[in-house]
């Protein structure tokens, strides 16, 4: 069945503009539809770190265009002497954020453009940063499709974080397959988990879905269980920010909790990423570095303390859930069902 990708795919978070680039800020988000400008490869740097841009992908090909930003700022005869002049930015937007290998991928990508080109870098590393785009796109419309497929009509999902057009090129990953889901009548109702501490999911999936005229149910993030249990979901569906070797997946903080309750109550777990979010190099979970963040993010609300003096916290932003509590991982390479090393290295094998 076709997907009306006109209703569906509407927002484009990152914006190349020939010069600069232009980020759709989501801390801004729902009720400011503000785009960041940036005109060099640091201020994309701080633009990721500081969550303008998030998401896997999306952080990805943001540092792909800030390799381009940072080409503006140097001078060399070829590919090979501007990676060298440009080294220590590219460094600086590779350690931006350590757990969505999105963005490491996309910099090595970038860096192996540029080195391989001669006169012609700029534009060798323009249209390298446009094809992570375009494939990114693609990559999320091929998934929408494989995944869908596996939800019985009538179907109720639970999602977490925000997978969709804001944290990718377009369309999404888990938030692609709930989109062709529902186009198909396959997914009656979807409901989004807040996603504390930040509110990916209350401030972004509620926001995008609802565009779409599929408004979802928002949910606490410790009402998952409790809704698993009532049967009103057969699909636990959320994206990726790291896919081991052996199939243990870093995502949102909060994943893991909602996987364990979704094996308990006889809900499906299915992991929506693309190639760039695997990371083969990496045999299991316990090597992933989980980000830590400020613990003002638990701390205040907005610029307001919430919680009393004195009293710390403890913000680890993601989770690793291990690859035996997920039914299914799809990638445009191909589906995964049970995640074994042997079946991830069939698809992903690096040589
Ligand atoms: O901290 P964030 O908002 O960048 O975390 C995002 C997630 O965990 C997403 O689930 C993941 O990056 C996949 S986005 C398609």
């Amino acid at each position: 069945m076709t997907i009306d990708y006109d209703r569906y795919d509407r927002i484009r978070p990152i914006q190349w503009q020939g010069d600069h680039l232009l980020l759709l800020d989501q801390r801004r988000l729902p009720f400011e539809t503000v785009y960041l400008r940036c005109d060099s490869a640091a201020e994309v740097a701080v633009a990721i770190r500081d969550l303008a841009v998030r998401g896997a992908p999306a952080i990805g090909i943001s540092a792909a265009w800030g390799v381009v930003l940072a080409g503006q700022s140097v001078q060399a005869a070829h590919g090979a002497e501007a990676e060298h002049a440009m080294s220590s930015q590219l460094d600086a937007l590779n350690a931006s954020r350590p757990t969505a290998v999105n963005l490491m991928w996309a910099i090595r990508r970038m860096r192996a453009a540029l080195r391989a080109a001669g006169a012609e870098w700029r534009e060798v590393i323009a249209a390298e940063a446009e094809a992570i785009t375009r494939e990114d796109l693609a990559a999320n419309r091929h998934m929408g499709a494989l995944g869908a497929a596996y939800i019985a009509a009538g179907s109720g999902v639970l999602t977490h974080c925000n997978t969709g057009s804001l944290a990718t090129a377009g369309f999404g990953t888990a938030l692609g397959v709930i989109r062709a889901g529902v186009a198909q009548g396959r997914i009656s109702r979807v409901f989004a988990g807040e996603t504390r501490p930040w509110g990916q999911g209350a401030r972004l999936t509620a926001w995008e879905l609802a565009q779409d005229g599929i408004p979802p149910t928002l949910i606490a993030d410790s009402a998952a269980a409790h809704l698993m249990k009532t049967g009103a979901v057969q699909w636990l569906i959320v994206g990726a920010d790291r896919i081991c070797a052996n199939g243990d997946t870093a995502n949102k903080i909060g994943t893991y909790a909602h996987a364990i309750s979704a094996k308990h109550h006889g809900v499906k777990v299915m992991v929506v990423a693309p190639s760039s979010t695997v990371d083969m190099s990496t045999p299991h979970g316990d090597e992933i570095e989980i980000e830590l963040r400020d613990a003002r993010e638990l701390l205040f609300s907005g610029d307001r303390r919430v919680v009393a003096e004195g009293v710390d916290a403890w913000n680890p932003v993601f989770d690793v859930t291990p690859g035996h509590l997920i039914d299914v991982i799809v990638t445009e390479k191909g589906v995964i069902e049970r995640p074994t090393e042997a079946a991830m290295r069939a698809i992903f094998q690096t040589g």
